[in-house]
């Protein structure tokens, strides 16, 4: 057994990043002040009042909760004047004049959208992210949205779970990166700024876990899961100094997340030293119940409210029971004023109180050039270059009429993906559109095929064959609706729906160069089509400037640079899939394949090995991965030294070159093995990733730095550890690593 060192430092509380009390020119001391100064005059229904979230209703029903009940947050009211009413309602009628706080799911733009989280993520660029949040927020607080509820930071490995559209996907030091940046993007440093909303960090924990990859599904998450895996991304968004955090409807273990002690108040009030607002996420305190965990509303909202949710959004338990649980004594009312602190002390850092109104105006942000531009780079970056053969793409000088076909070339819609909740989509600029006004109409010859993703009809099938036969090249925009991913949206078979297979046959059987361009919530198993192809690139629905950006990359304006957030599997019963997996007893050396096994084969001839015998092991393609229409090498990493003592840090030092003739960004991956280890550890395990541009023939050196803290892991007692040994150092352009690995020692 090897010796251990226990980083107790890890689990100290970190520093919360200010939430901007001090950037608003307002200390900590006097908001809390301020803070108890009020909650000192609140009567106990005011005080419960404040722990409610209620739906946007008929103005009268809201604005009696308001006046009656004390109401003091509304969700998914957006007419300005409206949200001005109802503040006025709250801050000149009731008798402390607390003004409401109103929550909204901009979850990848508001109007101006963005690609979906997914998408952002296959950016591999934070920086980017955070700029596109910068201008969800902007277009947001314009419309009295002063907390959005993203982002969602849940990791994913099963593309079955319609929500991993909205997640960053299946590795926490990327979704970290994401979830940070959203977090900067939304609260700019300074929540009092009336541009500044409240982020959310959701859903807090575990949810990608749904067994079976479906919704609302239990959870089985073992601290080793759930310490070096799900909470790595809270953690950072916490230290980032998000405002709030959302719990998640599922159970972990048999405890729903919005009863969850440990997490809402061990790990993040005590542990992480977080001092924001905790609100459940949709009726999921009433939901306790049906979890069988609460025999009632009154059960349900004692295990909520004890275990720190402090805002019932849209559960009617707080706003039904608190106060008589506080009357009889069942509940302390000590209780329910930690609560409302959180509460208070959020409403004051947003300024709501000097501040609580909205300026009703003539021209709204919405849509202005600078937005819309910057959803075009992100949408441009997101985009994943699967396969080019014979360098099909970019389109040629030579390719003059371009037959564009598929039931996703002008779907305004249905391209901006799901929680597009104030979609415009007069505003969409579909790939349709954009290759129109690029190449010019006549040169466009365009034959959807079919409807609509789902759309089983063939009889335009020939019309399609025959655009397909007049132009120079074919591209296919297929994948999935809006409604096929998201939120109660899952699936068990990821092949595409409707008869967009059999299109692609079609196209394919015309001998054309044909090129497919996947819009979609998630990886769908399409190896098939791919394979028919001579070009495939994905886009995890790209948003109102989907369609630029593709065009843009697909007449070679721009040089694709996406790179997969997820593991792209060929069969949907290989997933949960990830590349950070174990090597097991028993890694395949040589796997079978279905079709050539013999008759009567020998029990143990396709070898007791860990595959499957109709999809092997390999996955389609692999996390990090995607092309570029230029080359880059990347050189074997070079540590600044071959051991490590407890408190020090080894440089790991790369070349990236462009060895192309064009210019490109390269995502540069540093993964680490630790090959022998108390417990069984993932075969590699991504730390730190640069994306670099570079000029033809340009070099770059790439350097990064690990510590021990990249060295831990949740040991078998549940206490983060470093153990001394070997470990392995590889960079590369994928999780899909090639060379020998640099190797070093922690002492
Ligand atoms: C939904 C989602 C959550 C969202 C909330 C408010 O059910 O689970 O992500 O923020 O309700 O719409």
């Amino acid at each position: 057994m090897k010796n251990r060192i226990r980083k107790i430092g890890m689990i100290a509380a970190v520093t919360v990043a200010p939430l901007g009390a001090a950037a608003a020119g307002v200390s900590a001391a006097d908001t809390e002040a301020r803070v108890n100064e009020l909650l000192g005059r609140m009567t106990l229904r005011e005080k419960v009042g404040q722990l409610n979230q209620l739906n946007s209703a008929p103005f009268d029903t809201l604005s009696h909760a308001i006046l009656t009940d004390g109401v003091g947050s509304i969700i998914n009211e957006t007419d300005v004047a409206t949200v001005n009413r109802l503040q006025r309602i709250a801050v000149e009628q009731t008798r402390l004049g607390i003004p409401l706080i109103f929550g909204r799911d901009v979850i990848h733009g508001f109007h101006t959208l963005f690609p979906i989280p997914l998408g952002q993520a296959s950016t591999w660029n934070p920086q980017l992210v955070e700029e596109a949040a910068r201008v969800a927020a902007v277009e947001a607080t314009a419309r009295g949205v002063r907390w959005t509820f993203s982002p969602m930071i849940d990791i994913a490995r099963d593309a079955r779970w319609g929500r991993m559209a909205e997640s960053a996907g299946e590795d926490p030091v990327l979704a970290s990166r994401m979830g940070v940046a959203m977090v900067r993007g939304y609260q700019n440093g300074n929540l009092a700024d009336k541009s500044s909303m409240a982020a959310c960090a959701k859903h807090f924990a575990g949810y990608g876990f749904a067994e079976a990859g479906k919704d609302y599904n239990t959870t089985w998450i073992p601290d080793q899961l759930l310490e070096d895996v799900v909470l790595p991304p809270f953690e950072a968004a916490a230290k980032a100094g998000a405002a709030t955090f959302m719990t998640s409807f599922n159970d972990i273990n048999g405890t729903p997340s919005t009863a969850n002690r440990k997490l809402l108040r061990d790990i993040l009030r005590e542990r992480w030293g977080f001092d924001g607002v905790v609100v459940s996420d949709w009726d999921a305190i009433y939901e306790v119940i049906t979890h069988g965990v609460a025999a009632n509303k009154d059960e349900a909202t004692l295990l909520a409210a004890e275990a720190g949710v402090d805002i019932d959004m849209e559960g009617h338990c707080y706003i039904d029971r608190m106060e008589k649980l506080v009357e009889s004594g069942k509940l302390s009312e000590a209780t329910v004023d930690n609560l409302v602190r959180n509460v208070l002390r959020l409403k004051f850092r947003l300024g709501l109180f000097d501040n609580p109104y909205v300026e009703e105006r003539s021209e709204y942000p919405s849509y202005a050039p600078a937005h819309l531009a910057k959803a075009a780079q992100v949408a441009e970056e997101s985009v994943i270059l699967l396969k080019n053969d014979g360098s099909t793409l970019p389109l040629g000088p030579a390719v003059r009429k371009i037959a564009v076909i598929g039931p996703m070339a002008d779907a305004p819609h249905d391209q901006c993906g799901t929680w597009s909740l104030d979609l415009q989509k007069e505003h969409t600029v579909t790939p349709l559109a954009a290759l129109r006004e690029m190449y010019g109409d006549e040169n466009i010859i365009y034959a959807p095929g079919l409807e609509y993703s789902r759309d089983k009809r063939t009889g335009r099938f020939a019309e399609a064959v025959e655009a397909a036969r007049k132009a120079d090249a074919v591209v296919c925009f297929i994948g999935e609706e809006a409604v096929m991913s998201g939120e109660g949206h899952c699936m068990a078979d990821l092949d595409l729906k409707g008869a967009q297979s059999a299109l692609v046959e079609a196209l394919d059987a015309t001998g054309k160069p044909l090129t497919l361009v996947f819009m979609a919530g998630r990886p769908l198993t399409v190896g098939r089509e791919i394979a028919m192809a001579d070009a495939a690139l994905y886009s995890f629905h790209p948003g109102t400037m989907g369609g630029p950006a593709i065009a843009n990359i697909l007449s070679g304006r721009a040089n694709p640079s996406g790179k997969l957030p997820v593991t792209m599997a060929k069969m949907a019963g290989q997933y949960p899939m990830y590349y950070a997996s174990k090597n097991t007893g028993r890694p395949p050396l040589v796997t079978s394949q279905l079709d050539s096994i013999p008759l009567e084969a020998v029990q143990s001839s396709t070898g007791c090995t860990s595959y499957y015998l109709d999809a092997g092991t390999e996955p389609l393609y692999p996390f990090g991965y995607g092309l570029s229409y230029t080359t880059f090498d990347i050189s074997a990493p070079v540590l600044s030294a071959d051991e490590m003592d407890a408190g020090g840090a080894i440089d790991v030092t790369c070349t990236v070159r462009n060895t192309g003739s064009r210019e490109g960004a390269e995502t540069v991956q540093l993964y680490l093995t630790d090959p022998v280890a108390s417990l069984a550890r993932p075969l590699k395990e991504l730390k730190d990733f640069h994306k670099v541009r570079l000029q033809p023939g340009e070099e770059r050196e790439v350097k990064f730095r690990i510590t021990v803290d990249d060295l831990m892991f949740t040991g078998a007692d549940g206490k983060k550890i470093a153990e001394p040994g070997e470990f392995r150092v590889r960079v590369g352009a994928s999780s899909d690593l090639k060379g020998e690995p640099a190797v070093f020692r922690l002492k």
